[in-house]
């Protein structure tokens, strides 16, 4: 098989970039571990800051978004006897989507089948070879059993975390925090008790209230590391997040309702630099890893693919190497800027067990909440500053 750019990965990164190369004339192949059902359902991410809805939107994808998404004009911010709402449409003139990432992957599933796009998916053995050549190609094992091999012009790893892309960049830079403490997530069945997301800091450790829909409400509690999902009953959920959300608090209440889906999510910042290695592009959790505090990690594997496409059809159409050459400093700086903006979300929001710790959060919460210069700096961040920043 030959084609222009070979995608390893069909998460958002790997198809979004396709679709975004398609658009600008240039073919691609993408190559999947893991079934259309199974990447199609992965519960992930589920906000969408105003920059990434500009761009599905100009991109084509936004029709279902607008239709089914939820504009939000802020967040809540908590703490015990205290909640504040943040207005970032006020404060930054942007707002977020809720949308979930399991919605966004299935737009992008039915654009590129709409269009013919090539997917190999449940593949194995996938092997990234001569990258530093004119002549990359990956070869793989594809469905049935038989060995196959995809030449190319270059390739755009996209597999995320777990993918073989990042290991082929030789020599790079990397850089890791291991926090120590995990987000259990539950989905339940049941209205959303607030109407926008509320971040909670609680004695006991953070909770997060998110939601999916009208009827589907997505929930966070912070947890020692290796707690198995398991050991937990509904109820003792239930109770934590009610205490943590601050039920009864000004007459406000969490409804309970039937929990589908339950997972314990370890969280880390990674960032490997650079995002290019000859002929190889890295883009989204390939390149780097966020703590989900900030919601920054689908906006960011959206924003770099934002950047690689045009650096891609540069490149491979009309022989420009100029933006493929700045491709990984540019994503690099909007890279850290979100790193540091998770991180910081991360040590305000989550109990450490330390009083000092403690009161170090209470006192930056209060003045991010009450300053106009303290809310601001979140809500630009937090609503996503422009693709090209
Ligand atoms: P991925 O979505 O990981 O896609 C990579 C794709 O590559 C996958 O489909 C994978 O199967 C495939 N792949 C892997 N190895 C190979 C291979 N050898 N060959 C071919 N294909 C391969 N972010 C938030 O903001 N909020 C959240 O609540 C949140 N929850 C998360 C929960 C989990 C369990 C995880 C893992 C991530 C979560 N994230 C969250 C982060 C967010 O989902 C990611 O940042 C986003 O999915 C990045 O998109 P991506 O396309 O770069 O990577
Ligand atoms: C989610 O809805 O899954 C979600 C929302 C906000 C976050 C993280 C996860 O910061």
């Amino acid at each position: 098989m030959r084609t222009q750019v070979a995608i390893i990965g069909a998460g958002p990164a790997g198809l979004l970039l396709s679709h975004l190369l398609a658009a600008g004339g240039v073919d691609s192949v993408v190559v999947e571990t893991r079934s259309e059902e199974y990447v199609a359902a992965r519960i992930r991410a589920g906000i969408l800051e105003h920059s990434s809805v500009e761009l599905l939107e100009s991109a084509g994808l936004g029709t279902r978004l607008r239709a089914e998404g939820d504009e939000h004009r802020g967040i809540y911010l908590q703490w015990p006897h205290e909640r504040h709402h943040l207005d970032f449409v006020d404060l930054t003139g942007r707002s977020v989507w809720v949308y979930g990432q399991t919605e966004v992957q299935k737009d992008l599933i039915a654009a590129r089948k709409a269009a013919g796009q090539e997917i190999h998916y449940e593949v194995s053995d996938v092997v990234l070879n001569e990258v530093e050549s004119e002549r990359p190609y990956v070869t793989f094992t594809d469905k049935s059993g038989n060995k196959q091999r995809l030449d190319a012009s270059v390739i755009a790893g996209c597999d995320g975390s777990f993918g073989p892309s990042r290991a082929a960049v030789p020599a790079a830079q990397t850089y890791e925090r291991v926090y120590p403490y995990s987000w259990f997530g539950i989905l339940a069945d049941v209205a959303p008790s607030t109407d926008e997301l509320i971040y909670a800091w609680h004695p006991d450790g953070f909770a997060l209230h998110s939601m999916r829909s009208a009827t589907v409400s997505r929930l966070y509690l912070q947890v020692p590391n290796g707690t198995d999902p398991q050991s937990w009953s509904d109820d003792q959920i239930w109770d934590a997040l009610a205490t943590r959300l601050g039920h009864g608090q000004d007459g406000w209440k969490l409804n309970p309702g039937k929990i589908t889906d339950r997972s314990v999510l370890p969280m880390r910042s990674y960032v490997q630099t650079p995002m290019r290695h000859g002929n190889l592009f890295l883009a989204g959790d390939a390149a780097h890893i966020v703590p989900p505090t900030g919601a920054k990690g689908l906006n960011l594997a959206i924003a770099d693919v934002a950047l690689l496409s045009k650096a891609l059809i540069a490149r491979v159409k009309e022989n420009d190497p100029r933006l493929a050459d700045g491709y990984s400093d540019a994503a690099q700086r909007r890279v850290w800027r979100c790193t540091h903006f998770s991180w910081w979300m991360t040590t305000m929001l989550h109990t450490s067990g330390d009083p000092f710790d403690a009161e170090l959060q209470l006192s930056q919460l209060r003045w991010v909440a009450s300053s106009q210069a303290g809310a601001t700096g979140l809500a630009e961040n937090y609503a996503g500053l422009p693709i090209s920043y």
